[in-house]
C-alpha cells in the first residue's frame, strides 16, 4: 500500500507525542503547567454539575422514571465509569492537551482521530451552548422573581415559540442575549489564564457543593416515604414510560449530567504531574458526582412526588421540591446558586474545546493559528475568542434541547471510540508503559462500548441525522485541507 492510500491509517506514535511533551516542557511559549491533583478533581466537578442535576434530573423522574431516577443515576454513571477507566489509561500514558483525539491518533489512525476531534465539537463547544441556554432560563426565571422582568424574545431562539397571538400564529424568541453574554464573559475569564481560571472554578465548585450538601442534608428530615413508594412505578404501557425501560430511558437522559468528567483530560498538558494525576482527576470527580446524584435524586423525588415534576419546563424542581420544607426563603439563593454553578460548567467545557483543537493544529490538520499561545497569559486565545462566536451563534440561534441531544450523541460516540482504542493499544503496543492499568481488558472496554451505544440507540433519529450531518462537514473538511496538510503526510512525502 503506497503512503498515500494508507494516509487514514497513518498514526502518530506513542513515542513521538512523547517527545512533543518534552519539548514542550522546554519551551516557554508552551502551555502552563499549574494544575495539581486537587485542582484536577475540582475542574472535574466544576465542569460536571449543572444543567444536568439542577434543570434536567426533575424531567426526567416525572416523565420516566419517577423515583426510580436514582436507578437511572446509577446505571448512566456505571457506563460512565467504564468509559472513565478506559480514558483514566489513556490519560496516564499519553498525558497531551487532545484527549480522545491523541489517543485515537496514537492508536485507530489519523481519520478516526480525525472523526473524534471534529466530533469532541459536539461534547465540548455544543455542550457549553446548551448549558449556556439553560443558563440564560434560569437568569430570566430569577429576575422575574426580584421583579425585574426581562424580555422573554430576547432570552430565546428564533425556532422557540414563546407563545401564541390572539389570531393562533405562534411568537417566535429573537436571539438568547443573557446566552451569548455568559459565553463571552467565560471565555475572557480562560483567556486569561489556567491560573485565574482553576481559581474562579474552586469558588463556583464551593457555591455549587454547598447547595447540594445543603439540600440533601436539609431535605432529608422532610422526606415523605409516600413519595418513593412504588420505587419504579409500574410501566404505563408503552416503552419509555416508566417501569424498568422508564429507568433506562432516564438513564440515556440524565447521562447528560455526567458529561465533562473526561474533560479533565483535555487539561493533561497544564498539570504538574498528569501520569499520576490525569486518573485521580478523571475517576475521583466521577466517583464524588455519582454519589452526590444518587442522594441528590433522592431527596429531590422524596420531599416532592414525581408527577410534580412531569410539566416542569425543566427550570425548577429544586424549586418545587424546596416548596415542601419550611427553607422556601432559600429559593433565590440556590437560584443564585446554580447560575454561578452553571458559569463553571461552559467555561470548562469551552477549555476542553480549545484544548483539543490545538492538538489538532499541532498535528497539522486545522489552521496554525489555534495552537497560537498568548505570549503573556499562555493561553491559545486565538482558539478561545473564535469559539467564542461560534458557541455563541448556536446558543443564541438554536433551541437548548436540539443543542443538549447533539451534546449527548456527540459524547457517546468519542466514550465508544476511547473504549475500543484500549483494547486495540493493549494488541499493537503490549509492553508501553501504562502508569493506570484499566482493569478487566477487554471486558471492561467492552462493556462501556455497549452500554455506550444501548444509551445512543435510546436518543431520537433526529439526533443521529444531526450526527451524520455533522460528521459529513467533519469529512468535507479532512479530506479538502486536513490529509494534505498533515504533519505525519510531510514526514512521508
Ligand atoms: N454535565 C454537565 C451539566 O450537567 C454538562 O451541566
Amino acid at each position: 500500500m503506497s503512503a498515500d492510500s494508507s494516509f487514514w491509517r497513518r498514526t502518530k506514535s506513542i513515542l513521538e507525542l512523547q517527545e512533543d511533551l518534552t519539548d514542550d516542557a522546554r519551551d516557554p511559549s508552551a502551555l502552563k503547567r499549574h494544575l495539581g491533583p486537587a485542582s484536577l478533581v475540582l475542574l472535574g466537578i466544576g465542569v460536571v454539575i449543572g444543567a444536568g442535576i439542577f434543570s434536567i434530573t426533575g424531567a426526567a423522574a416525572g416523565q420516566y422514571a419517577g423515583p426510580g431516577i436514582v436507578l437511572s443515576f446509577v446505571i448512566a454513571g456505571f457506563a460512565c465509569a467504564l468509559a472513565g477507566l478506559c480514558y483514566a489509561e489513556f490519560a496516564s500514558m499519553v498525558p497531551a492537551a487532545g484527549s480522545a483525539y491523541t489517543y485515537a491518533y496514537a492508536t485507530l489512525g489519523e481519520l478516526v482521530a480525525w472523526i473524534i476531534g471534529w466530533d469532541l465539537v459536539l461534547e465540548y463547544a455544543i455542550g457549553a451552548a446548551t448549558v449556556a441556554s439553560s443558563w440564560s432560563a434560569y437568569l430570566v426565571k430569577f429576575l422575574g422573581q426580584i421583579g425585574l422582568p426581562f424580555p422573554v424574545q430576547w432570552a430565546a431562539s428564533p425556532f422557540t415559540v414563546i407563545g401564541k397571538l390572539p389570531d393562533g400564529t405562534s411568537l417566535h424568541g429573537i436571539v438568547n442575549l443573557p446566552a451569548i453574554l455568559i459565553i463571552v464573559a467565560m471565555s475572557l475569564v480562560l483567556i486569561k489564564g489556567i491560573r485565574a481560571s482553576a481559581a474562579f472554578n474552586a469558588v463556583m465548585v464551593a457555591v455549587k457543593l454547598a447547595v447540594v450538601l445543603a439540600f440533601i442534608a436539609l431535605g432529608w428530615k422532610y422526606l415523605d416515604p409516600a413519595n418513593h413508594h412504588p420505587f419504579i412505578p409500574p410501566n404505563e404501557g408503552t416503552f419509555g414510560h416508566f417501569g424498568w425501560s422508564g429507568i433506562l430511558r432516564g438513564a440515556a437522559v440524565v447521562f447528560f449530567a455526567y458529561i465533562g468528567f473526561d474533560a479533565v483530560s483535555t487539561a493533561a498538558q497544564e498539570s504538574r504531574n498528569p501520569r499520576r494525576d490525569m486518573p485521580i482527576g478523571i475517576l475521583g470527580s466521577l466517583l464524588i458526582c455519582t454519589g452526590l446524584y444518587c442522594l441528590f435524586s433522592y431527596v429531590l423525588t422524596g420531599l416532592a412526588s414525581y408527577r410534580e415534576f412531569a410539566g416542569l419546563d425543566g427550570l425548577a424542581p429544586v424549586s418545587v421540591a424546596i416548596a415542601h420544607t419550611p427553607y422556601r426563603i432559600f429559593t433565590l439563593l440556590v437560584e443564585v446558586a446554580i447560575l454561578a454553578g452553571f458559569s463553571s460548567v461552559i467555561m470548562i467545557l469551552l477549555l476542553g474545546q480549545s484544548r483539543v483543537f490545538y492538538a489538532m493544529s499541532r498535528d497539522g490538520l486545522l489552521p496554525a493559528m489555534f495552537c497560537e499561545v498568548h505570549p503573556k497569559f499562555r493561553t491559545p486565545w486565538k482558539s478561545n475568542a473564535l469559539f467564542a462566536v461560534f458557541v455563541s451563534l448556536f446558543a443564541g440561534l438554536v433551541p437548548g434541547h436540539v443543542v443538549g441531544e447533539m451534546t449527548s450523541i456527540g459524547t457517546l460516540l468519542a466514550f465508544v471510540i476511547v473504549c475500543v482504542a484500549v483494547v486495540v493499544l493493549r494488541r499493537t503496543m503490549p509492553d508501553a508503559p501504562r502508569q493506570f492499568v484499566t482493569p478487566l481488558v477487554p471486558l471492561v472496554p467492552i462493556a462501556g462500548a455497549l452500554s455506550c451505544l444501548v444509551m445512543m440507540l435510546a436518543l431520537p433519529g433526529e439526533t443521529w441525522l444531526r450526527l451524520l450531518v455533522w460528521l459529513a462537514i467533519g469529512f468535507a473538511i479532512y479530506f479538502g485541507y486536513s490529509r494534505r496538510h498533515s504533519h505525519l503526510c510531510r514526514k512521508s512525502a
